[in-house]
């Protein structure tokens, strides 16, 4: 969507993006002092000794003072920018609702316990704050995340499409599709495909609607959970998710598995792309991993990147199920793994 920020916002977005910048650099110079560090197994115990070690660091305090004012505040930040020019939005906003792709809200719909009253990655509102698909899908994820984000987020989401190799995938259900960035690169990949996508928050499906009319595309956008679609049995070849599963505890990951095989029409393929899991990093990484995602607002980390995803798939009954870690920082991990033909 064409819109330009008033001054203040985009400033103020930018100084907040700088400060990531100035973070990652100065996370670099902690990282050499720790170097040489022999950390335990248990999680607890690193968060710990580290914590014995850095704890009167003042580089670390100044890294720590950073990251608390960027997590609680880039979603003020953001969100008052949007205010800034709201007026100028609301004509786009009602005309991108128009179009083939169209949201489907289900009567007495509850989302998922574990995900209600959370404020994921410390934004304010979480993903159900009025507007926040606009705030995180225009703002946010382009503006703020991207500039620091190693690899390239939007180049990432294109570029894992490939693991699927030469396969054309005609109906395509994406679980959690949020503001619709995962969305986007399906749809170039697959432009063919019919795409449909879940997710529990009505604001992100907002924006995400808007990204696909104004590609002139006819997704179908529902408000749902991933492990309870309420979609027919055996409808689609391809079911996919792009960081959707570090932010479910591990009941709802397996629960969210056995939807998709049911999902999933014989030789269909299930896809996740996420986190790195634990086993596949040195300790000193688990701790940067698991430090930060106390700190970032991701409150079951811990637990899904603890998980083994092709183990799971292959005992829920999937074939061929494989897990590894995409190019030199093994970011993203994927999951793939096919129904069984009938
Ligand atoms: C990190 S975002 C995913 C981003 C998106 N797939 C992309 O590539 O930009 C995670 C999304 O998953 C959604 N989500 C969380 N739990 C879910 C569930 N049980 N079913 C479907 N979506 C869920 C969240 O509301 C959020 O919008």
């Amino acid at each position: 969507m064409e819109f330009e920020l008033r001054q203040r916002g985009r400033s103020a977005i930018d100084f907040a993006a700088d400060m990531g910048a100035m973070g990652m650099k100065l996370s670099a110079a902690v990282g050499a002092k720790i170097a040489d560090v022999e950390l335990p197994e248990d999680f607890d115990e690193q968060l710990e000794m580290m914590e014995q070690r850095l704890g009167d660091n003042p580089q670390q305090q100044f890294l720590l003072a950073m990251g608390e004012w960027s997590a609680t505040t880039h979603g003020e930040i953001t969100f008052d920018a949007f205010k800034e020019i709201q007026p100028e939005l609301e004509p786009e906003f009602e005309r991108l609702r128009q179009g083939g792709t169209q949201i489907e809200t289900r009567p007495g719909y509850e989302p998922p316990d574990y995900w209600v009253g959370v404020d994921f990655h410390r934004t304010t509102g979480g993903w159900v704050r009025e507007h926040q698909g606009f705030v995180h899908g225009e703002l946010i994820h382009p503006k703020y995340v991207a500039k620091n984000f190693p690899g390239g987020i939007f180049k990432q989401r294109r570029d894992v499409l490939n693991e699927l190799g030469d396969r054309k995938f005609s109906n395509i259900l994406e679980m959690g599709t949020s503001s619709g960035h995962f969305t986007v690169a399906l749809a170039e990949a697959f432009p063919e495909a019919a795409i449909t996508g879940v997710e529990p928050g009505l604001p992100m499906l907002e924006q995400a609607q808007r990204f696909g009319n104004e590609r002139g595309a006819s997704w179908r956008l529902i408000q749902a959970s991933a492990e309870e679609t309420g979609l027919p049995d055996s409808s689609f070849d391809l079911v996919t998710s792009y960081i959707l599963l570090h932010e479910l505890p591990a009941r709802a990951t397996r629960a969210v598995f056995v939807e998709a095989f049911r999902l999933l029409e014989p030789g269909g393929v299930v896809f996740m792309s996420d986190v790195q899991p634990f086993r596949a990093m040195p300790r000193i990484a688990q701790w940067r991993a698991n430090a930060g995602a106390l700190r970032g607002g991701e409150p079951y980390w811990r637990e899904a990147a603890s998980l083994d995803l092709a183990a799971l798939a292959t005992e829920l009954g999937f074939e061929d199920a494989r897990s590894y870690g995409l190019g030199e920082r093994q970011y993203p991990w994927v999951t793939i793994a096919r129904k069984p033909a009938a």
